[in-house]
């Protein structure tokens, strides 16, 4: 899809900017003088970090010894999509000399597609003209063309087939690992009702009113954020990072509803703790659930004894292998052929799912309402004054950052940049007050 560069001048308008080539659309660096902002917030983003990120070097270098290559360039069509399109890598082993401008999930890349030719695996078509796409007709004073695109105008469901392309995942052996855009197409934000339309844009870029462009004239308009958080965080010197994790922490805070219902029963207390997917639009957690390591920490105390607890996981513990207890881990274990658990997408046969679920209609009646509080029992001995409980989340498990660092893929300092983050609704607290009731009520 490459194509020879032209240098053109803008016709029409009063304006005379000068036009960029298609190689100088390919570069973040040339938008910076007029979309400072959007070069800023995706700078700092898992996008431009994804060719750069340690693990997903480690994991695709292990992943093409162990299977002698033929993982080919199944990771970098996601991870380095433009680096491959231009010929300059086929496996990823090369990255660090592609240049930087290149590597990662780029703004080219996302605003030259044209076309999206399919589910998973990142079938998006490239345009060979540098038009930029986007969701309004562009006023005068760019340094290119511009279209509206269905594709990338977040009011448009449409504009989910361009994420969720390659925020869907089937293994070469066929199995369908992540599955963030069929999670979010069986949900009640894919119904094509304005009241329950919330494609992946309308949450993962929020919009605030402003100018698109640092360029005299712009109108004002509703703009949107390019930091496009989740869970994962850059864990090497990387631009952005306090508002990277800040962004993660407002988004994770409301994911999940929780709720502790607390009885009496004979010669001790029951706690019913339900949970529910409340605020993501897609599975909690969903994309890499293989490496996510979610969990509940429940702990009762009397005065200032502890009676109960369990999911008290310390730092640097793998939760995969904590003994605090019968923890509830919210996240999907692998296996391979041997029926052992598997950490790398390659060797997985079976998934087994254990995700809180997405909603998928507003009310009971509806035919397609699925209940979607999950509920698990905990009993103890005595009486307790306070319970409280906590959801944490690890992005990956240091039993996976551990695996490949025994196979010498990944440097042993990486285990101390995995964060633990604390999600803010679901930290309930019940004290003896409330009597045998349910908090919040
Ligand atoms: C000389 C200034 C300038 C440069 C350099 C520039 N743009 Fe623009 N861009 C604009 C202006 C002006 C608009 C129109 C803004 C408006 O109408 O509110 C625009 C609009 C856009 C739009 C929205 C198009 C639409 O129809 O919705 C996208 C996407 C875009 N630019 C991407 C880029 C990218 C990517 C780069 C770097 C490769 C870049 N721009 C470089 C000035 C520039
Ligand atoms: C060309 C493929 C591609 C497209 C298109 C794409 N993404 Fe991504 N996205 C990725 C990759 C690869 C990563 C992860 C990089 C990493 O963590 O190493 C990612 C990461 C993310 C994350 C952060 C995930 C986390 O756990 O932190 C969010 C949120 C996200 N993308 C949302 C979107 C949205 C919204 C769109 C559409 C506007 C989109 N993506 C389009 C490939 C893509
Ligand atoms: C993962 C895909 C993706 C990447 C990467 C991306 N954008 Fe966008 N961008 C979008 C989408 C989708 C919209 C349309 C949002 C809407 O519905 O208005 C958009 C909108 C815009 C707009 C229009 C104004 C606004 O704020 O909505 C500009 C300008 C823009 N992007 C510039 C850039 C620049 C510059 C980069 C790189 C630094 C970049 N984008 C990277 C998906 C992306
Ligand atoms: C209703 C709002 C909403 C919609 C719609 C939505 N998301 Fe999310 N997304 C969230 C929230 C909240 C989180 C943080 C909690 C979590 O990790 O699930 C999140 C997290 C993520 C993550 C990180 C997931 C993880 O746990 O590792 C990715 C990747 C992502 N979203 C991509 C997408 C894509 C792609 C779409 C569209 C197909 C989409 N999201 C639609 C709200 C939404
Ligand atoms: C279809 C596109 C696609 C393919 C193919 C793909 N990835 Fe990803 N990758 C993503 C997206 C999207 C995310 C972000 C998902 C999320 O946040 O949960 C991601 C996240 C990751 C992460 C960071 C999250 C984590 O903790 O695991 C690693 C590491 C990774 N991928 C490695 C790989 C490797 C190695 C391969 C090849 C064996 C690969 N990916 C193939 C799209 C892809």
């Amino acid at each position: 899809m490459r194509r020879a560069a032209v240098l053109a001048l803008v016709v029409a308008g009063c304006t005379g900017t000068e036009q960029m080539t298609y190689e100088q659309a390919l570069d973040p660096e040339q938008c910076a003088s007029c979309h400072p902002d959007h070069v800023r917030q995706w700078s700092g983003s898992m996008h431009a970090f994804a060719a750069d990120d340690p693990l997903f070097r480690a994991m695709n270098a292990r992943g093409q010894r162990e299977t002698n290559g033929e993982l080919g360039d199944f990771c970098v069509q996601c991870h380095a999509p433009l680096a491959l399109d231009q010929g300059l890598t086929t496996d990823g082993m090369n990255l660090a000399d592609v240049p930087k401008h290149l590597r990662g999930v780029t703004c080219a890349y996302c605003h030259l597609t044209e076309a999206v030719e399919g589910e998973h695996n990142n079938p998006l078509r490239l345009s060979a003209d540098a038009v930029m796409r986007g969701a309004f007709e562009a006023a005068d004073g760019a340094a290119h063309e511009s279209a509206v695109s269905p594709l990338h105008d977040r009011s448009n469901p449409e504009s989910s087939r361009l994420c969720g392309a390659c925020h869907d995942i089937v293994t070469p052996k066929g199995v369908h690992l992540e599955q963030t855009f069929a999670e979010w197409k069986g949900s009640l934000f894919a119904h094509d009702t304005p009241a329950e339309l919330q494609t992946c844009g309308r949450c993962h870029m929020p919009g605030s009113d402003g100018v698109a462009a640092d360029v005299p004239g712009v109108p004002l308009r509703r703009i949107t954020d390019h930091k496009m958080v989740g869970v994962d965080v850059a864990t090497i010197d990387w631009p952005e990072k306090e508002a990277q994790r800040a962004a993660i922490q407002d988004m994770l805070d409301p994911t999940v509803y929780a709720r502790l219902c607390i009885s009496r029963v004979p010669g001790g207390t029951q706690v019913d703790v339900d949970l529910e997917n409340f605020a993501a639009g897609h599975a909690f957690p969903s994309g890499a659930t293989i490496d996510r390591r979610v969990w509940v920490e429940l702990r009762a105390t009397l005065g200032a004894r502890e009676i109960f607890s369990v999911g008290r996981i310390p730092e640097g513990v793998a939760v995969a292998t904590a003994t605090t207890g019968d923890i509830w881990k919210i996240y999907d274990v692998a296996y391979d052929a041997q029926d052992e658990v598997a950490h790398m997408f390659w060797d997985v046969e079976r998934v087994e799912k254990g995700l809180l679920p997405v909603p998928t209609a507003l009310v009971p009646t509806d035919p397609e309402y699925t209940d979607p509080h999950v509920v698990r029992s905990y009993r103890f001995d005595g009486v307790a004054d306070r319970i409280e409980m906590n959801i944490h989340i690890r992005p990956v498990g240091l039993d996976v950052v551990d695996d490949l660092v025994a196979s010498g893929d990944l440097d042993p300092a990486y285990r101390d940049q995995v964060p633990t983050f604390t999600l803010g609704a679901a930290n309930v607290v019940w004290t003896v007050d409330d009597g045998e009731t349910c908090v919040p009520d």
